[in-house]
């Protein structure tokens, strides 16, 4: 069984897919840290994504492994380097290769191959899983989402402000709803989900209510 999570940054999607995954015994595929990671490999190599042999190249050599509990890159865990703000930036224009993505979601699809799995994004219910059994879209308000972000970056230590954070934000819903490979949109039959005034145990709640009831969109 596949449940697909889609919506913008600070909805809530990473926390609430894994606490789903959890409650249901599913795996927990957090679809942002693979971009992140190729981010920071690509990053790291000072490679010009904008050259495709090079770009391509350079993605078949990635040593990245994603488990539930980390993440790797060449061995490494890199669970904090890939949550910096300014990798949080490089990912939304990173993403926006066509040479990306299409090695984000084949890694993405592979590690989902027979299994019961949440997995969380921005075109999984749309691109990666579009017959997927049960397709979710979070939102929340942009104030919410910010505060939401500048809490785990707090609790992470780094040092930023909250207008930083919610400028950031708004930068990157911009990215990923316009950009033109596999932009950030609710997939028609995905059950929107507000969660500005929701607690996490609410929302998490209210998706087993429809996937226990066997109600779906679709
Ligand atoms: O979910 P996140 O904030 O960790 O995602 C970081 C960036 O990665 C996001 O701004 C856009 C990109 N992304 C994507 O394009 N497609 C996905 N399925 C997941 C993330």
């Amino acid at each position: 069984m596949i449940i697909a999570i889609d919506g913008p940054a600070g909805a809530g999607k990473s926390t609430i897919a894994k606490k789903l995954g959890e409650k249901m015994d599913y795996m927990y595929l957090d679809t942002g840290a693979i971009y992140r990671t190729i981010t920071l490999y690509l990053c790291n190599k000072n490679i010009d994504i904008e050259n495709k042999r090079i770009l391509a190249d350079s993605l078949s050599n990635i040593d990245m492994k994603y488990t539930m509990d980390h993440i790797y890159l060449n061995g490494k865990i890199v669970d904090d380097d890939i949550r910096t703000e300014s990798i949080s930036q490089k990912t939304s224009r990173y993403s926006s290769k066509s040479e990306i993505r299409v090695f984000a979601v084949e890694m993405q699809r592979n590690i989902s191959l027979g299994e019961n799995i949440v997995l969380e994004g921005r075109d999984i219910g749309t691109v990666v899983f579009p017959k997927a059994d049960y397709k979710f879209y979070l939102t929340a308000n942009e104030e919410v989402r910010g505060k939401r972000r500048y809490k785990d970056m707090l609790d992470k230590g780094m040092d930023t402000s909250l207008e930083e954070i919610i400028n950031s934000i708004k930068e990157r819903d911009f990215n990923d709803k316009n950009r033109e490979i596999s932009p950030l949109t609710k997939a028609k039959d995905a059950i929107e989900i507000d969660t500005t005034s929701m607690t996490i145990e609410e929302v998490v709640e209210k998706m087993i209510g429809y996937v226990k009831g066997g109600v779906n969109a679709i």
